[in-house]
């Protein structure tokens, strides 16, 4: 009888030790989203970012929105090496704001929004400017994110830093050369604190 009721102690506890490593694991790969509600929005007009941001979008947990413009960028608007185009033009205006085709994201819902973006001459393209300034991020922390040919975050970050957004935590951003692999990603992400 004493071997029996032995036998049945074990058999709970190994069960009642298995259940909560399960939950364990489960609560630790949902850490991050569990906490915050996170947006990933991102502009971009050749993949490179889209493609950052889908995969950040997965690593954590987080919304996908499009930034789009009114007007999308043709290839010709595009070519850097001719600077008369549309996207060097709008780059070298201060003011220059392209229209939004949509005011659709809703900011309110989150607590941390990660803007992601190509580098376009050192800076973040515009239609960014006009994205940050057609909502209300009081009380967020946002997270720029970026791709380009080789240059780093910086003088973006600086710009957008210069906008008149209120009550706004900036967190660490990171520039990720074109098409970077998801483990590198990952453990950006892993060294911000988004908690
Ligand atoms: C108008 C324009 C300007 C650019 N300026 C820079 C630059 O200053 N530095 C850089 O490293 N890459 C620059 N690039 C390259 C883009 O940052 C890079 O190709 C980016 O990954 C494109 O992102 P997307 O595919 O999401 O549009 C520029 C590209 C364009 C179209």
């Amino acid at each position: 009888m004493k071997k029996l009721f032995a036998m049945l102690l074990t058999l709970m506890m190994s069960f009642t030790l298995t259940a909560c490593n399960g939950d364990e694991k489960s609560a630790d790969s949902e850490k991050i989203s569990e906490k915050n509600k996170i947006l990933v929005a991102y502009f971009s007009c050749t993949g490179s970012t889209k493609n950052l941001a889908e995969t950040s979008a997965e690593i954590l947990k987080a919304d996908l929105y499009e930034i789009k413009p009114a007007v999308p960028y043709t290839t010709e608007d595009l070519n850097y090496k001719d600077e008369t185009t549309r996207a060097t033009v709008e780059q070298r205006n201060q003011t220059a704001r392209p229209e939004l085709a949509d005011k659709n994201a809703n900011i309110g819902q989150y607590d941390i929004i990660v803007i992601a973006y190509p580098i376009w001459w050192h800076t973040a393209p515009k239609i960014i400017e006009t994205f940050l300034e057609s909502y209300d991020f009081s009380g967020k922390k946002i997270l720029p994110i970026c791709t380009s040919g080789g240059s780093d975050i910086i003088e973006s970050v600086d710009n957008l830093k210069n906008l008149p957004l209120k009550n706004v935590q900036w967190l660490e951003g990171k520039c990720f050369f074109k098409n970077p692999a998801p483990e590198q990603i990952k453990a950006y992400f892993g060294s911000v604190n988004l908690q």
